[in-house]
């Protein structure tokens, strides 16, 4: 009997094979029309990769410099290596198929941490073999579960540096190791892999809180020391720079000193992997996003809860991807940003700039079509 991955990566492949065989005409007629009967039945998408039209919505703004484009997103795919779990293998590997049938592709995919499960070598290069099949180039952060295994040292051997800054049509980008924790390990002399463990839990109070820490916080004023005011600003973290709920580790614990830096700046935008929800907030000049997991939906954390966040509907018991996506960034004039979560098997939901713009008070996107399970 054929189990139901393979099933699906069956029908996966039989399905891109067809698109394939499409001109670029007839693939945009399937998947409106696919959209059209999925906005019919109000329910749900049986394919993840049909494309989300938001650049149709870019508003140019006369005064703005910046060419207004997207990237892509994928984040949190917890990979164990292939043969102790391939469901988080799998899931990667749609969200890879998700983005590279965009048309027209991304300017570039954004990674957003915790590529691995247990910052395991073999989990790490799985990882970056997957995600050399997208087409666009990769941008990558790194998350806990990437790092506290050899504090790193993998990960960088990998993809370079852990912090970074550049420029991409009038934007300024950066991005954060926002997971730094005091050495809670060496006077307990535990082990790597029992450091490992201790950060890889939800709720484990053997740890310390995530920072940036003031090395890093001194090398981002000096990053942004040049840089305009005015001049829109994208900050990647793996956390969130602010504080939902710490018994989870949802927060970082030096949030408002990065705040501070980032204080001076019109527009700025954050977004950050880690919690694995449609989560959105705004805190005066800053904008915040977060990120699907390709692996398991979070619950919502019971307290902490940002009044701007649209709650997704709790994932099907019945279905191990529900809840799970990938998504969109679009990036207009003035920098800031619609955001889209691509939900498998729901519909996606686009948290607009003029929602976080408004403080909530306009183009509030549409509460779940599920009820809760
Ligand atoms: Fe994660
Ligand atoms: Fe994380």
């Amino acid at each position: 009997m054929k189990s139901i991955e393979t099933k699906y990566m069956e029908e996966r492949e039989r399905t891109l094979r067809g698109l394939a065989g499409l001109s670029r005409r007839d693939f945009l007629k399937v998947s409106t029309a696919a959209v059209g009967a999925t906005a019919l039945h109000g329910v749900f998408n049986p394919h993840s990769f049909q494309p989300v039209d938001v650049a149709s919505a870019a508003t140019v703004d006369p005064a703005g410099k910046v060419e207004p484009f997207r990237f892509a997103y994928i984040s949190d795919s917890h990979l164990y290596s292939k043969d102790l779990n391939d469901r988080f293998v799998n899931g990667l590997m749609r969200a890879v198929d998700d983005v590279n049938a965009l048309d027209p592709q991304p300017d570039f995919v954004f990674y957003g941490g915790d590529l691995a499960q247990l910052g395991q070598p073999q989990e790490l290069e799985l990882g970056a073999q997957i995600l050399k099949n997208l087409k666009a180039p990769v941008r990558m952060m790194v998350g806990e579960h990437d790092w506290y295994l050899d504090l790193g040292e993998k990960w960088r051997s990998l993809f370079g540096d852990d912090r970074y800054t550049f420029e991409h049509k009038g934007v300024q980008f950066v991005t954060l190791n926002s997971v730094i924790e005091e050495d809670f390990w060496t006077e307990r002399n535990l082990s790597p892999m029992e450091r490992m463990k201790t950060v890889a839990g939800l709720d484990n109070h053997g740890q310390r809180p995530f920072t940036v820490g003031a090395e890093q916080r001194a090398w981002l004023a000096q990053q942004l020391e040049k840089v305009p005011s005015d001049k829109p600003l994208i900050v990647f973290s793996h956390s969130p720079l602010y504080k939902i709920y710490k018994n989870w580790n949802f927060w970082t614990d030096d949030a408002e000193e990065v705040q501070a830096i980032l204080k001076r700046f019109a527009n700025v935008v954050v977004i950050h992997g880690h919690t694995h929800q449609v989560l959105t907030n705004r805190i005066g000049n800053i904008h915040f996003h977060g990120l699907l997991s390709t692996a398991w939906p979070w619950p919502y954390a019971p307290q902490g809860l940002p009044p701007l966040t649209v709650q997704m509907g709790r994932p099907d018991p019945f279905n191990p991807n529900d809840g799970c996506g990938d998504g969109m960034v679009q990036v207009h004039a003035d920098g800031l940003v619609d955001k889209v979560y691509a939900l498998w098997n729901r519909n996606p939901v686009t948290v607009s700039r003029r929602y976080t713009l408004s403080g909530g008070k306009e183009d509030r996107p549409a509460a779940p079509l599920l009820a809760s399970f």
